[in-house]
C-alpha cells in the first residue's frame, strides 16, 4: 500500500513520518519546493518535541518528498482551512486545489481521506462533486473520508499515538479501511461516523474551547470592575466538583480555536450567538492588554512605550507557531494607535518577524523597564532572577511573583 499525504505543515508531516514509522510506503507532497528541499536534507520545517527523531527514523524507512502527486492508493490531504474575514465561511480554495491535483494522478479505487479542518458541509459542497464528475467519466469507484485533527503544537507525537479520533466516510468498509492505517499509530479510540458528523465533530471541539476561555476572559474584566481577584476566583470556583474555569489570557491564536468558530458563525449566522459573543470576547483581550500597559505605565512614570518588551510572539507556549497570535494582533493595535517602538522578544522566534525584535534576551531586558509576558515558554519561567529587577505585566499568570501585575 502507497499512502500519499498532501500538504506537509503542522499537521501532515507528523502524520507522514508517523505513517512511514509504522512501515508503510509514504510518499510526503508540498506545493512549497523550498520546504520540500529542507526535508529532503533531512531538516525539520518547524520546531516540536521529537519530530527530528521521526524524521530520521522515517527517511531511513523510504519516505520520500516531493512537489509532484503521486498514483497512490490512499490520499490524506492536510492543507489550510482558512476563514474569510467578511463572510465568516470556510475557505476552501486549498482543499479544492489539491484534490483537483490529487484527481489528476489517483488511479480507480484510491480513497482521499481529507484531514483538514472544515465546516460541516464543505465536502458535499465542494470536493464530492469534483469525484462524482471523474467517478462517472471513467467508471472510477475512488471514495471520501473525512479524519480531523485533534492534536495540539508541543505535544503532536505523544498526542498523535494517544488521542482518540473520528473517522468519517460514505460507506463502512471505507471507514474501517482507514480506521486501520491510523490504528497503525494511534492507541486511541477511532470512532467511525458519517462525513458531515465528522466535519461538525471537529468544528465543535475548538469552538467549546473558544468559548470556555471567553467565559475566562470576560471573568477577569468583571473582576477588574469589581476588585475582585480573578485567579483566586477561580481556583475556589473550581473546587466546586462540576466547575472547570479556564484561565484568562492575552487572547486566542493560533490555527484551529481561533478559526473554526468562525465557520459556524458563517454559515448560521442567526443561531451562533454564544460563539460569536466569545470570538469578540477572545478578540478583545490584546486591547485589554494594551489598555494595562497603559495603566500601568502612566502608574510608574513610564513616558516612552520603547521601554516596553512583549515577551512571547507565538500563539502558545514552547513553539514557533505565530498564526493569529495575541502578540501581533497587539501590535496591530498599537499601530492603529500610532504607538510605535515597543520591544519584542521570543526565544523560538529566530526569524525577524516584527519591528524591534531581539534575538538576544539580555540585550532584550537591558532596554525595556515593564516586560510583558504574552506567552508562558518554559524560558521565562527558568529566567526569573533575570527579570527579578524589572516591572512585569503576567498576563498568562506563569510566575509566582507576588508583585507582578496580572491581566
Ligand atoms: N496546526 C494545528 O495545530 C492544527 C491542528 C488540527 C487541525 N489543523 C488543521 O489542519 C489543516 C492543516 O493545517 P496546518 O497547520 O498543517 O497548515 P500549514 O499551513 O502548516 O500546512 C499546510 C501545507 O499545505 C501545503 N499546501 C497548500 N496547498 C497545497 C496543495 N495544493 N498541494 C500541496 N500542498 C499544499 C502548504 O504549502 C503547507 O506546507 C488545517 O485545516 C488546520 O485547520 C491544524
Amino acid at each position: 500500500m502507497l499512502v500519499n499525504v498532501v500538504g506537509l505543515g503542522y499537521i501532515g508531516l507528523p502524520t507522514a513520518l508517523m505513517i512511514a514509522n509504522s512501515g508503510i510506503k509514504v510518499v510526503g507532497t508540498d506545493k512549497d519546493s523550498k520546504k520540500i528541499d529542507i526535508l529532503n536534507k533531512n531538516e525539520i520545517t518547524f520546531v516540536e518535541k521529537g519530530i527530528s527523531e521521526i524524521l530520521a527514523s522515517a527517511v531511513e524507512r523510504g519516505i520520500c518528498f516531493t512537489t509532484e502527486y503521486v498514483t497512490a492508493d490512499i490520499y490524506i490531504v492536510a492543507v489550510p482551512t482558512p476563514f474569510n474575514k467578511k463572510s465568516k465561511k470556510v475557505v476552501a480554495d486549498y482543499l479544492i486545489a489539491a484534490v483537483k491535483s490529487v484527481l489528476s494522478v489517483c488511479q480507480k479505487d484510491s480513497i482521499i481521506v481529507v484531514e483538514s479542518t472544515i465546516s460541516p458541509g464543505t465536502i458535499d459542497r465542494y470536493i464530492r462533486p469534483m469525484l462524482e464528475v471523474k467517478n462517472e467519466k471513467l467508471g472510477y469507484n475512488i471514495e471520501l473520508a473525512h479524519a480531523p485533527e485533534r492534536i495540539i503544537p508541543g505535544k503532536m507525537i505523544e498526542e498523535l499515538c494517544n488521542n482518540n479520533r473520528v473517522i468519517g466516510a460514505d460507506r463502512r468498509e471505507t471507514a474501517e479501511k482507514i480506521r486501520e492505517l491510523y490504528g497503525k499509530f494511534c492507541r486511541g479510540e477511532i470512532v467511525l461516523t458519517n462525513i458531515r458528523t465528522a466535519e461538525m465533530s471537529k468544528v465543535v471541539e475548538n469552538t467549546y474551547r473558544d468559548v470556555n476561555i471567553a467565559y475566562a476572559n470576560e471573568l477577569v474584566k468583571i473582576c477588574n470592575e469589581a476588585d475582585i481577584n480573578v485567579y483566586e476566583l477561580i481556583k475556589i470556583a473550581n473546587m466546586h466538583p462540576r466547575v472547570n474555569i479556564l484561565s484568562p489570557g492575552p487572547g486566542v491564536g493560533g490555527h484551529c480555536i481561533s478559526v473554526d468558530p468562525w465557520f459556524l458563525v458563517g454559515d448560521y449566522p442567526g443561531l451562533a450567538n454564544i460563539i460569536l459573543a466569545a470570538r469578540k470576547i477572545n478578540d478583545s483581550m490584546p486591547e485589554y492588554v494594551l489598555e494595562k500597559i497603559s495603566e500601568i505605565m502612566e502608574k510608574n512614570e513610564i513616558l516612552d512605550v520603547s521601554r516596553v518588551g512583549l515577551y512571547g510572539l507565538s500563539y502558545k507556549e514552547n513553539v514557533d507557531d505565530i498564526r493569529e497570535s495575541p502578540t501581533l494582533q497587539l501590535i496591530e493595535c498599537m499601530k492603529k494607535h500610532l504607538a510605535k517602538g515597543i520591544k519584542v522578544f521570543d526565544p523560538y522566534i529566530k526569524k525577524k518577524i516584527v519591528d524591534n525584535q531581539y534575538d538576544d534576551f539580555d540585550k532584550f531586558l537591558s532596554e525595556i523597564d515593564l516586560l510583558v509576558i504574552m506567552v508562558g515558554h518554559s524560558h521565562i519561567i527558568t529566567s526569573l532572577e533575570k527579570i527579578s529587577n524589572k516591572l512585569i505585566l503576567d498576563t498568562k499568570n506563569v510566575i509566582n511573583n507576588t508583585s507582578a501585575y496580572k491581566l
